[in-house]
């Protein structure tokens, strides 16, 4: 009996690409093929509104803003983004400047993913591009063979087919996709932390003109902003810390006794208007391809916040990826795929030490002893110190070059 019969839909669509996953690395992903025609079809089990409150990191490297420019997606990063020639580190009480702009000619553009998704959502919209949010039971079929499917039920209750050449997961750090690659092929690198963020937005002034990554004896703080009333803020906190227990006050304590100092510095304070803890870990899935199933983004690797990776990495891997499967639809075939990873991957593990080492240089471990602490001073120090300090800091911080 054709399987048709057994589980019926109610549209089939043949679509050279198939996206399970319309955040920002799907969406661009989905932008780039149909800008060289190329149609590609995004799914997400979240709705378009749930992706674009969700709060996440803040910072673009130059290089992906320009993107978001040159291929057409939104100028709006120039007029309502913030570029940033530099950032400060505070630690010992003191606030100390990384110029990015002197040390290696670069800068990154302060720029929510929020704004990023909402960009790329329009311009989907905009360009007749198809995404279907709020999907559920999404499942992928096929993925070994030449002709891989989606499934899933839309919002409306309909039952879709997508039969594509290739499916792509880009459904992020939870992703379902990765799962697929089967065990005894797949290898998964890892490692967590004893810490997470606790994540606020506040209404407030801007206390600093750039980012302020601030390391004390009770733990990490970073001061973002967002507009000119609104701010983002993020303190160190334990893994299972609950959102309930931090009213108002005892916020505004903890972050201000993280960055005060000699030199007096504190944060101008308002009421908190959201608030929510943030796990993370280090991890890398490889492969990143399994027959006609590629990963990119969260879904084949994530990053610890600290240092803004993770959205330029994801970004990083759909522009290498677009290009291998605009060569392997275009008649390449399958040998334009190999190409994929070690073309991504070599930012990917850069991005991992990268994250992991900005993360450990700047958090207190629980139980820390004295002397790790001031081993940690020393450390911040050497980079503070010297010119090839800063500029290292400076180089990863603002991005490596596109792999060709
Ligand atoms: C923001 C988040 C980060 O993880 C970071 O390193 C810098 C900025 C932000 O949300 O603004």
């Amino acid at each position: 009996m054709p399987e048709s019969v057994v589980d019926p839909v109610d549209t089939v669509t043949e679509v050279p690409v198939a996206v399970v996953g319309a955040g920002p690395a799907g969406l661009m992903l989905a932008h780039r093929l149909g800008r060289a025609g190329v149609a590609a079809v995004a799914v997400d089990l979240r709705t378009r509104e749930e992706i674009a409150t969700t709060h996440r990191a803040g910072i673009l490297e130059a290089d992906a803003a320009r993107d978001l420019v040159e291929t057409g997606v939104s100028d709006r990063i120039l007029r309502e983004g913030h570029e940033h020639e530099g950032t400060e580190l505070r630690f010992g009480g003191r606030a100390h400047r990384i110029d990015f702009r002197a040390l290696v000619g670069a800068s990154v553009w302060l720029y929510p993913q929020t704004e990023v998704f909402t960009d790329l959502a329009d311009a989907r919209e905009r360009d007749g591009g198809t995404v279907h949010f709020g999907v559920r039971d999404t499942e992928v079929l096929d993925a070994a063979t030449d002709r891989p499917r989606v499934r899933f039920t839309a919002a409306d209750g309909t039952r879709h087919e997508l039969r594509a050449r290739y499916v792509v997961g880009a459904d992020g750090s939870r992703s379902t996709c990765r799962g697929l690659v089967p065990e005894a092929l797949r290898t998964r690198y890892g490692t967590e932390y004893p810490f997470a963020w606790f994540g606020v937005l506040v209404r407030a002034p801007a206390s600093a003109p750039e980012l302020v990554y601030a390391h004390s004896e009770h733990g990490f703080a970073l001061i973002s902003q967002r507009t000119e009333s609104v701010q983002r803020m993020y303190f160190q906190c334990g893994p299972d810390e609950r959102t309930e227990d931090w009213p108002d006050e005892r916020i505004w304590e903890t972050l201000q006794a993280r960055v005060a100092g000699a030199d007096g510095f504190r944060l101008a304070e308002g009421p908190v208007l959201e608030r929510s803890v943030l796990r993370f870990r280090s991890f890398v899935q490889e492969p990143m391809r399994w027959g006609s199933l590629l990963l990119a983004g969260d879904a084949a690797h994530t990053v610890p916040p600290t240092g803004a990776r993770g959205l330029n990495l994801a970004l990083h891997d759909v522009k290498v990826l677009a290009g291998v499967l605009l060569r392997a639809l275009g008649g390449e075939g399958e040998a334009a795929l190999a190409d994929y990873q070690p073309l991504a991957l070599r930012r990917i593990w850069r991005a991992q030490h990268f994250s992991s080492w900005m993360t450990r240089l700047l958090h207190t471990a629980p139980g820390a002893t004295p002397f790790e602490l001031r081993r940690q001073l020393g450390e911040l120090d050497s980079v503070v110190a010297t010119r090839a300090g800063r500029a290292y800091l400076a180089e990863q911080y603002t991005g490596w070059p596109t792999a060709a």
